[in-house]
Formats: C-alpha cells, sequence, structure tokens
C-alpha cells in the first residue's frame, strides 16, 4: 500500500507534492521520490528519488531541485523488490515517468516479453515493467499518452492505481485505476491526483471518486473520464467536510477499526498472485523450500503472531502431516531447544523487528535449523535474518493491536499448508482446488462480518461494563479464543483469559457468574457438540453466553444469550472468520471507555527489547 499525488497548474509542483506525500506516509516509508516537468523551460523530466524516509527524499531536493509546475510524487510501501534507490518510484523509461500503488500479477510474464523484446531494466519492482509497457506503445504510435496508457492496461493484470507523465505530452497526466484507490482534487487552473484525501485537502475540498477500470486524463484545466474501451465517463464532484486528521483515518474514528475494515482487501492482496488455479497448487513468491526433507516445523513467535502460529499447527499437520510445534519466542532460546538440520522453524511477525523473535531465529540458526520468515514488513530485520521470507500484504498497521496483519498471517500460513501438502502428497489435488475456492472467496465472506458493526456496538455496550471476560474455543478455535482476550486486554484494559472450551471444567470454571460475559467460538465442525456442551456448562451456573457460531445454526440461539453469525467455510479457514467479531467486541467496547485505542498504555506496536 503505497501513496501517489500528482499535481498539474502555474504553482511550482516540488512543495505541493511533498506536502501530500508528508500525509501519505502512513501508507508506507521505505523510499520516496517525484519526477517533475518545467513544460514552459521543455525538456525532460527531473527524477529525485531515494530510500527511507520522506526526509531523506527532502534532503536530496535541497541538493537536486526539481523546478516545474507539473510533476507526479510516491512513497513506497515495498512488495516486489526490496527497499533501495532503484526500487524507488517513479521509475523512468524513455520519456514516461511511472507511479504505482498496488501489485501486478503477471509481472513476471510481462518482464519476460519485455526483455526479450530488448528492454532494459534497472530495477527489481513490477511497476517498471508498466513504464515500459506505455514507452513501448508510444514508440509503436499510440496518438496520446491516454491511448498509450490504455493499450499498455490491456496486457496488465493486478490491482493498481497509476499516474503516468511523459515529456512528450507536458501539459497532461493520465492516471488509472483497479482495486487501489484513486481520488482527483478539482482546483483552479490546477488539479491534483492523489491515493486518498489526505493528500489534497490542504489544497482543495472539491474531489471526484475514481471507479474501477477507469482512466483518467487531467489538465489544468480539464479532468476527462474514460473507461479502458475509451468510452466517456460523467462524475460530480463530492465536497469533503473530513478533518485532515479524519482524513487520514478514511473517515474511521481510529486507525483500528478502519485496519478492520481493511482485512478483505489486506487478505486479497496477500493471495494476489500466489493461488494457481490451473494446478491445484500455491506458489511461495519463487521461496524453494526442500519439503522432502522437512522432519518437523517450529513456529516462532509473539503475541497475536503466536497466535496465528497456534492456528498454523492445525492447519500444516492437518493439510501436510509433518509434526508442527509452537514455541513462544521468548522462552524458546532460554529453553535450549532440541533442534537442528531438518528442521523448518517457520518465525512469524508483522513488524519484522520483535528482538524476542529475532534472538530466536539466531539460536535456531546457530543449531542447524532452516529458517523461514513470515513478515509484513519487506526487508525488516527478520525476513533479513530468515533463510527465506513469505509476506503479508496487509500494508502499514499503524493500530498497536494487530488485526489485519493477523488474518494476513492466517492466509500467508493457510498458502504455506497447501503448498507443503502438495509437495508431501498429504493433500490431494481435489482437497487443494476445494481449498483454493474458498480462500478466493474469503475476502467477501470477511466483508459480511466487518459489515456487522451495529450489531457488535449493541454487545459492546450490552457486556462492555463487566470486570473480566472469558473466551472458549476448540481446536483451531482455541488460538482465536487467546486472540480474542488479548485484543480485549490490550485496548479496554480489562482482564480476559483465552482458554480451550475442554480445559474449562478443569478451573476457570470456577470464575463463572452471572457477572462474567463468556464469549465461545463454536462455528460447525468436529468439535460443534462438544463446544455446545461446554456452552450449556456455563449457562448452568448463570454464566451470559456470546456465542460465535456459523450462518444457518438454528440451535445455537437456544443455547445462549446473544448470538453472532459468520459465513460457513472449510475447517482451516474458519479462524479468518471467527476472529472478526472479536477484534470488533473489543474495539466498541474500548471506545465506549475510552480507552486511546490506537496506542493503548504500555504497549509499543514493535517490541525491540527482550
Ligand atoms: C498484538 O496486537 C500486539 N501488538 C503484540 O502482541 C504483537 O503481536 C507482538 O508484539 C508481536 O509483534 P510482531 O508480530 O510485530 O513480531
Amino acid at each position: 500500500m503505497c501513496g501517489i499525488i500528482g499535481y498539474i497548474g502555474s504553482r511550482q509542483a516540488t512543495p505541493l507534492l511533498i506536502g501530500g506525500l508528508r500525509k501519505l506516509e502512513y501508507r508506507g516509508y521505505d523510499s520516496a521520490g517525484v519526477s517533475v516537468l518545467d513544460p514552459a523551460a521543455g525538456g525532460p523530466s527531473r527524477v529525485v528519488r531515494c530510500r527511507g524516509k520522506l526526509g531523506n527524499l527532502e534532503e536530496k531536493l535541497k541538493a537536486e531541485p526539481a523546478a516545474g509546475t507539473v510533476g507526479i510524487g510516491h512513497t513506497r510501501w515495498a512488495t516486489h523488490g526490496r527497499p533501495s534507490d532503484e526500487n524507488s518510484h517513479p521509475h523512468k523509461v524513455g520519456p514516461i515517468s511511472v507511479i504505482h500503488n498496488g501489485i501486478i500479477e503477471n509481472h513476471l510474464q510481462l518482464r519476460a516479453e519485455l526483455v526479450a523484446g530488448g528492454s532494459h531494466f534497472s530495477s527489481e519492482t513490477d511497476t517498471e515493467i508498466f513504464a515500459h509497457l506505455v514507452e513501448r506503445q508510444l514508440v509503436e504510435g499510440a496518438e496520446s499518452l491516454t491511448i498509450a496508457v490504455r493499450k499498455a492496461l490491456q496486457k496488465v493484470r493486478g490491482s493498481y492505481a497509476f499516474v503516468v507523465m511523459s515529456d512528450k505530452e507536458p501539459g497532461t497526466l493520465v492516471a488509472a485505476k483497479n482495486s487501489s484507490p484513486l481520488v482527483i482534487g478539482l482546483g483552479e487552473g490546477e488539479n491534483f491526483i492523489a491515493s486518498d484525501v489526505t493528500a489534497i485537502l490542504a489544497e482543495t475540498r472539491k474531489v471526484i471518486f475514481i471507479d474501477e477500470g477507469e482512466i483518467v486524463t487531467v489538465t489544468r484545466d480539464k479532468v476527462e473520464i474514460t473507461d479502458l474501451e475509451g468510452k466517456p465517463k460523467k462524475r460530480e464532484p463530492k465536497i469533503i467536510t473530513w478533518s485532515a486528521v479524519q482524513a487520514e483515518k478514511g473517515g474511521f474514528k481510529h486507525y483500528m477499526l478502519k485496519e478492520i475494515h481493511e482485512q478483505p482487501r489486506a487478505v486479497a492482496d496477500t493471495l494476489v498472485g500466489r493461488i494457481d488455479l490451473e494446478n491445484d497448487d500455491v506458489n511461495l513468491d519463487g521461496v524453494n523450500l526442500d519439503v522432502k526433507n522437512i522432519k518437523r516445523i517450529v513456529f516462532i513467535a509473539c503475541g497475536t503472531s503466536y497466535h496465528a502460529s497456534m492456528v498454523g499447527e492445525f492447519l500444516v499437520e492437518a493439510l501436510a502431516r509433518i509434526p508442527v510445534e509452537v514455541d513462544l519466542a521468548s522462552e524458546f532460546r532460554y529453553r535450549d531447544p532440541i533442534i537442528g538440520p531438518g528442521d523448518l522453524v517457520v518465525a512469524v511477525s508483522q513488524s519484522g523487528e520483535t528482538l524476542d523473535t529475532m534472538e530466536a531465529i539466531r539460536e535456531a540458526k546457530k543449531k542447524g535449523a532452516t529458517v523461514l520468515a513470515i513478515s509484513n514488513v519487506i526487508e525488516s530485520s527478520i525476513p533479513r535474518l530468515a533463510d527465506h521470507a513469505f509476506y503479508t500484504h496487509a500494508g502499514p498497521e499503524i493500530g498497536v493491536a494487530s488485526t489485519k496483519a493477523f488474518t494476513t498471517q492466517l492466509v500467508a500460513i493457510a498458502l504455506l499448508a497447501i503448498h507443503l501438502g502438495r509437495r508431501t502428497n498429504a493433500l490431494s489435488r481435489e482437497r487443494a482446488r476445494e481449498l483454493l475456492a474458498e480462500l478466493v472467496q474469503l475476502p467477501h465472506k470477511m466483508k459480511e462480518v466487518t459489515d456487522q458493526g451495529a450489531h457488535l456496538q449493541v454487545l459492546a455496550r450490552r457486556y462492555g461494563h463487566a470486570h473480566g471476560f472469558l473466551f472458549l474455543g476448540r481446536g483451531s478455535q482455541y488460538p482465536i479464543a487467546l486472540e480474542g482476550a488479548l485484543k480485549l486486554k490490550e485496548i479496554s484494559y480489562i482482564h480476559a483469559e483465552g482458554y480451550a472450551a475442554g480445559e474449562m471444567k478443569h478451573g476457570p470454571i470456577a470464575l463463572i457468574d452471572d457477572k462474567l460475559p463468556v464469549v465461545v467460538l463454536v462455528p460447525r465442525g468436529p468439535s460443534y457438540e462438544k463446544t455446545v456442551s461446554n456452552l450449556a456448562e456455563v449457562r448452568a451456573r448463570q454464566g451470559k453466553v456470546l456465542a460465535i457460531a456459523t450462518r444457518g445454526d438454528q440451535d445455537i440461539g437456544g443455547h445462549s444469550d446473544d448470538v453472532v453469525l459468520v459465513a460457513d467455510t472449510a475447517l482451516e479457514l474458519q479462524p479468518n472468520l471467527t476472529v472478526l467479531p472479536l477484534q470488533m467486541l473489543s474495539y466498541y467496547v474500548a471506545d465506549q471507555r475510552g480507552t486511546d485505542v490506537d496506542q493503548p498504555r504500555n504497549l509499543a506496536k514493535s517490541v525491540t527489547v527482550e
């Protein structure tokens, strides 16, 4: 999730681009860059870009000023190609400068075709491919930049918001959208292009939201919208009334709530380019594991990532039949673990900077194990320390309480389990096909749950005054119970415990009375009956039961005080749906209590101490 911006008018573009990028830096901060054109002076655009935060670029622009009244700017969240100067945007090929937010799915195939056709690449990114495609269309005679962009888009599959500038057509900027956000800001004798309104709110409140499959041709006096066939589209501008802070949160009250609602897209982005429906298989972005010689898998992680790893134990053992252990990273090295060659250690970390996990990796490597990192931050310390890296694509997670990173970790681990299962032959093509089909539908089913905000708000009001909560689940729902309890503790400061439902009668049942809400994860599946009997044990002690169950379950209402229903899906993927009501319940309870939801007391987004 990168930040893009464009300006065309009579004012100097660079300060406006930098001002906008500062507002977009929450979207990514691996590198930044601008390309600026001076139509009056003529001549090529000046590209200034570099690795690191926006401050680095501002420093560089002092030494290499970029003058001109037309320009594009970008702040990067790396997905394809590590953070570096060469991989920074804008990418320039011939007269064409391009910035991009999204992922070109068929980038490997397009790159091969372009190289075969004589193109030379200077970066590892998928984005540079589009610059070559547009430049080639112009060389082959496209009458305008808009037409060249339209033709180039016919070859591209994936998510994108592109902005393209040409030295040959200095009075025009062309942008295109497919699933990544894109807005046009309307000014007097000037216009803006941006990922979201945050970047332009200081300059204009009059915006046009661009829809899927649309191309926008922007000059300083006019904005034209067409579709991929060239047909003109009409769109009325909207007046934005949000404050700048509100805008950065996309109109949501907190980053956490925004990130809860971003999960369907984050999961979709994490699936992009990895599902091979033709072969009923999964590719891990070229990660080549010696599967035949993996004797055991050991997950190491902390906090929410540890809970994702616990679900991983169920997934990998069920789908690949490889024995799995899950270790708290902070405990791992201090117990002198028996580990070595033949062991695959999977280190899971959103930030990629958690020191406990890094030290555990060092211990594992010292003893000869192979390490695969699953992280959300490209080139962060943990992926660099590991032998292999596989990334989630949740985009920057600002709220300290992890939400979208968790559900993308669950999906990344499911992809890993299917990949391993196909290579240990424990997973048949037919079963893999079913699971992949369910994975593809998951974003839609997740949205159905995140749309139940009003219901969860009512439940938060009903139970939010309690002094404690108990979360219960069986099988892969047990880690989800732990995750629900952790979310509530982190942001509402209410003491909560997650427990294996079958374990309740061995102790915590003593806690139950009519003042203790008990959240029970009871989706359909092999543990359903057993979990319902645990639920009955709670109600027998006047405990208040909030059940998270599967849509179509006619009976669960009779066994509980309140119910939240999620869609049915494959057993292995249920955690991606059942965790959502728990995140939302915690959010609304905390919001009603007025705690600092995004920056809870005593916590840090990345724990870099042991
Ligand atoms: C989760 O909401 C917390 N922020 C925390 O438990 C977190 O999961 C833990 O610190 C691990 O962080 P990581 O995934 O960045 O390694």
